[in-house]
């Protein structure tokens, strides 16, 4: 026994070698060169079919879709409100403009492309109607101008009511694509106190006309410019020196805007402070 085990010592250190690379066979690792050729050969072509596969698989997948229009949606279409300027927090001293004056070049800048020159370049749309293009291939863009929001255009007063402690908000719904919401959308703002704060509406009782729907995504519809209500707050020399949190939602029609989990979806909260 003891014999057999100082024998296999020896062997074994032969065998190692052996099995690297055995002369009188010529193997290598316990195959020939031949046979390694036709390993790495098979595994070439098995991985390469498996290439080919994966890339037809791909392209007759992308045949499929279209520039156009996603393939896959959300079931349900629910846009979140944003407000412009694009602040949580609106705090400024309406005597001293360099205090508000990155929100009135927020609004500014933000309100280019509604310029009344470039959007009479746009359909003249038939108010109360969804505007639906399905069949043409370039969709048409319904006019939105700045001018709509009257007070609250930039026009008239270029610090959009800042200065005089009646500041402007701009909301806008997010875009989703073939939304059509039902029944007649508009902006309902309240401020979150006992007494109601008294606020305007542009265009009037804040509403999104139907003719700005549906978006057809940016490809399709790339002049497209989002309607957008614009909220007058109303502050009194009471008002100021306090904050007021004001919350805006989107009413009248079937879009959510009570979503215990998502606060952005169909309204908005910001808050306002004025000093003098
Ligand atoms: C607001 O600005 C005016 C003018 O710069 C200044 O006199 C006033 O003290 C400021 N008010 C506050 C509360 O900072
Ligand atoms: C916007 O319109 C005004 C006139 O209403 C014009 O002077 C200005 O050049 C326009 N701006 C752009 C970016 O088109
Ligand atoms: C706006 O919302 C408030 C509170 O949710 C409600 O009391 C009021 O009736 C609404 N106004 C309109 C015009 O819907």
């Amino acid at each position: 026994m003891s014999n057999k085990e100082e024998k296999t010592e020896e062997q074994n250190q032969t065998n190692w070698k052996d099995f690297i690379y055995n002369p009188r066979s010529g193997e290598f690792i316990g195959r020939t060169a031949s046979s390694w050729a036709l390993i790495f050969l098979f595994y070439l072509v098995f991985y390469g079919f498996l290439a080919g596969m994966f890339s037809l698989t791909m392209w007759v997948m992308l045949q499929t879709l279209d520039d156009y229009t996603p393939k896959y949606r959300d079931r349900v279409s629910n846009p979140g409100l944003v407000i412009r300027p694009k602040y949580m927090e609106i705090v400024f001293n309406q005597t001293d403009p360099s205090k508000y004056l990155k929100y009135v070049q927020h609004l500014e800048s933000f309100l280019q492309p509604y310029n009344d020159t470039e959007q009479e370049q746009n359909e003249m749309c038939v108010a109360g109607q969804y505007f639906d293009q399905d069949a043409q291939v370039e969709k048409k863009v319904c006019q939105f101008k700045r001018s709509f929001l009257r007070q609250c255009s930039g026009l008239s007063d270029t610090t959009f009511g800042y200065s005089t402690g009646k500041p402007c908000v701009l909301v806008k719904m997010n875009r989703i694509i073939g939304l059509k919401p039902q029944g007649g959308p508009y902006i309902n703002c309240t401020a979150k106190r006992e007494h109601p704060l008294q606020m305007q509406y542009f265009p009037s009782e804040g509403k999104f006309d139907k003719m700005y729907f549906p978006y057809y995504g940016k490809k399709a519809h790339p002049k497209y410019v989002q309607p957008l209500v614009a909220v007058k707050l109303l502050l009194t020399k009471e008002d100021y020196n306090t904050e007021i949190t004001v919350e805006c939602r989107i009413d009248g029609s079937d879009l959510r805007n009570n979503d215990d989990r998502d606060k952005f979806l169909g309204r908005v909260t910001f808050k306002v402070k004025v000093t003098e």
